[in-house]
């Protein structure tokens, strides 16, 4: 594996790991911001959390981790690979997700009460499970 692989593979693992951190917690604070009545201190607060969140970390991660994993899979020729598929399938559906979030940051934003405390802890899980199965599927590489 050459050094350059290595490096892009170092920051990869990086990047995914400052995106996994804002997939976390943003729903993690919506939970709370769905139960503070709006216009009030502490929803003016949650707003600034999310969205300085949301543009400075989870974004600008999610962006490095896809380029540098698109630069991996070219510089090592791994495009036909079964296991790259199934991760691919799932980092479709985190980025999904990850529009979801974006786009109840800008609910929260314009003091829009769409969702439940509830719902935003159901949401707080798909990361987690997508994450297990992209890890597995990069290291263990079963097919
Ligand atoms: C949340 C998203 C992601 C996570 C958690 C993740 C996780 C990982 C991990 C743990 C490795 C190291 C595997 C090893 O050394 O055995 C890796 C490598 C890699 N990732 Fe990602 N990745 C993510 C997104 C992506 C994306 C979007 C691509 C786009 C093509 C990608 C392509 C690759 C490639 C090609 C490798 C090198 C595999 C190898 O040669 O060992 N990854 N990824």
């Amino acid at each position: 594996m050459t050094s350059l692989v290595l490096w892009l593979k170092a920051l990869h693992i990086m990047a995914f790991a400052a995106w996994m951190a804002g997939m976390w917690y943003l729903p993690r604070l919506m939970v709370y911001h769905a139960d503070t009545p709006a216009g009030s201190a502490c929803s003016e607060t949650f707003k600034v959390m999310e969205r300085r969140l949301l543009r400075a970390i989870t974004t600008p991660a999610m962006i490095v981790t896809v380029l540098l994993g698109i630069w991996l899979a070219t510089a090592q020729a791994q495009w036909r690979d079964g296991w790259l598929h199934v991760k691919l399938l799932l980092v479709v559906i985190m980025l999904a997700v990850h529009g979801l979030l974006v786009r109840h940051v800008r609910e929260f934003a314009t003091d829009k009460r769409e969702r439940s405390g509830r719902y935003f802890r159901m949401l707080n899980e798909a990361p987690t499970v997508l994450f297990i199965g992209i890890v597995l599927f990069a290291v263990l590489k079963p097919f």
